[in-house]
């Protein structure tokens, strides 16, 4: 690998202006979702003639563009409103932020109430419920509320958040809408039957980006995030049809593109050809599985490296065997072990996080059958593994 200057940097010919890449705004407006931009349109239009619209459910896959299109659709409400001198706030919350029903209404109503400071936490369930009240109360205003990746929320605080929503209106003089955008697909899965009967009313699907699609995206970036000529159609193809294959998600698929270019500036190379998309495809893979083995807690790291401990790829265990392999490295690290039925809920974790392949169904029960776990790192990518693990425990 050739020594690169702050120089070589500066004046790659690759990039023109890379933050275009990552920006959530795409820089010409959105492509192939008039379909669902136009239903959201027609569904929030009755918030502009004050009337508020009752739990709107937008979900699809990570990167299909839905908190980008909605955040865009709220500068559109906004401005209209402005227009017709109606009285509208907006709030905007990421629930993998505010995960409780407390923190999401204080972030709500620190939106709607600009001029009181709220606290982030602090305050129990009852104020902050009479608080709100109150501010929904105060005057009568017109308030959309959007609660982005909601899955959280509903994950880790159940789904009270939105039955409040669902009924606020009989309560309160303000008219409030709601939004929620779910990445989980399955979350309805979370969601009490008596909420669901006001939430499941109005669905719009953000379905995953095909590679046609993943193409047009990637080229209208391009022009504005990369030197003139960079990259081919061809190689934008490949790279559309690479992350078409892998679920649709328009963010890694422009995330690709900038590894690329990546690559491209430190090997001084004038073009992405079709060899570096693989060179980029495949750092990022591995950069993605030693990220998650960072991110694992100190007995989850040992547990791994005793699944690793073994030569063979595939591994013929009979439950107690990568927990003696678990013992003798506590023993080795000078670490207390846990106990087995801690160490088997470990291994649903690392299969969950796709570090192991293995049965869950086998995983979940105290049955000591004889069943397979399987690692899939390539010979390189274990060694590093391994590496980090020891280096890191
Ligand atoms: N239809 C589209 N046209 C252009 N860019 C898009 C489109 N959909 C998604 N993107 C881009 O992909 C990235 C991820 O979008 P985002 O809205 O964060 O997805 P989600 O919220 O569904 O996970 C953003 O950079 C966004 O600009
Ligand atoms: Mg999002």
């Amino acid at each position: 690998m050739e020594e690169l200057t702050f120089a070589n940097i500066l004046e790659n010919n690759i990039y023109k202006d890379r933050d275009v890449l990552f920006s959530l705004q795409p820089p010409t407006g959105f492509l192939h979702r008039i379909k669902q931009k136009n239903e959201l349109v027609m569904e929030l239009a009755p918030v502009l003639m004050n009337s508020p619209v009752s739990c709107i459910f937008v979900y699809g896959n990570p990167g299909t563009g839905k908190s980008a299109l909605l955040l865009d659709l709220v500068g559109e409400i906004n401005d209209e409103a402005r227009k017709r001198k109606l009285d509208l706030t907006t709030a905007y919350v990421n629930c993998s932020e505010s995960r409780t029903e407390t923190s999401i209404l204080l972030s709500v109503m620190s939106q709607v109430n600009p001029a009181k400071e709220y606290p982030k936490m602090g305050w129990n369930r009852a104020k902050t419920l009479d608080e709100f009240n109150k501010v929904m109360n105060k005057e009568a205003k017109n308030v959309l509320i959007i609660l982005d990746e909601v899955d959280y929320a509903l994950r880790e605080s159940g789904d009270d958040i939105l039955y409040r929503l669902s009924r606020i209106n009989n309560q309160v003089k303000s008219k409030v809408s709601t939004i929620i955008i779910s990445n989980d697909v399955r979350v309805s899965d979370y969601i009490k039957p008596r909420t669901q009967s006001a939430f499941g009313r109005i669905k719009i699907i953000f379905s995953p980006y095909n590679s046609n699609e993943l193409f047009d995206i990637i080229r209208e970036r391009v022009k504005f995030a990369l030197q003139k000529d960079v990259i081919s159609d061809n190689v934008i193809r490949k790279i559309a049809e690479i992350e078409a294959g892998r679920g649709g998600d328009a963010r890694k698929a422009l995330d690709l593109v900038d590894a690329c270019a990546k690559i491209a500036v430190a090997k001084k190379k004038s073009k992405i050809t079709i060899d570096l998309v693989e060179d980029a495809d495949r750092s990022m893979e591995e950069n993605s599985v030693l990220n998650i083995i960072a991110s694992l807690p100190k007995h989850q790291k040992i547990l791994y490296l005793a699944v690793l401990k073994n030569e063979k790829n595939e591994l013929e265990m009979d439950g107690g065997e990568v927990y003696r392999n678990y013992l003798e490295l506590c023993e080795s690290y000078n670490v207390e072990p846990l106990t087995e039925r801690r160490i088997r809920t470990f291994l649903i974790n690392l299969s969950e996080v796709s570090l192991i392949e293995a049965e869950v169904g086998w995983l979940k029960t105290t049955k000591k059958k004889a069943r397979k776990i399987t690692v899939n790192l390539d010979k390189a990518l274990r060694t590093k593994a391994d590496k980090l693990l020891r280096s890191s425990i």
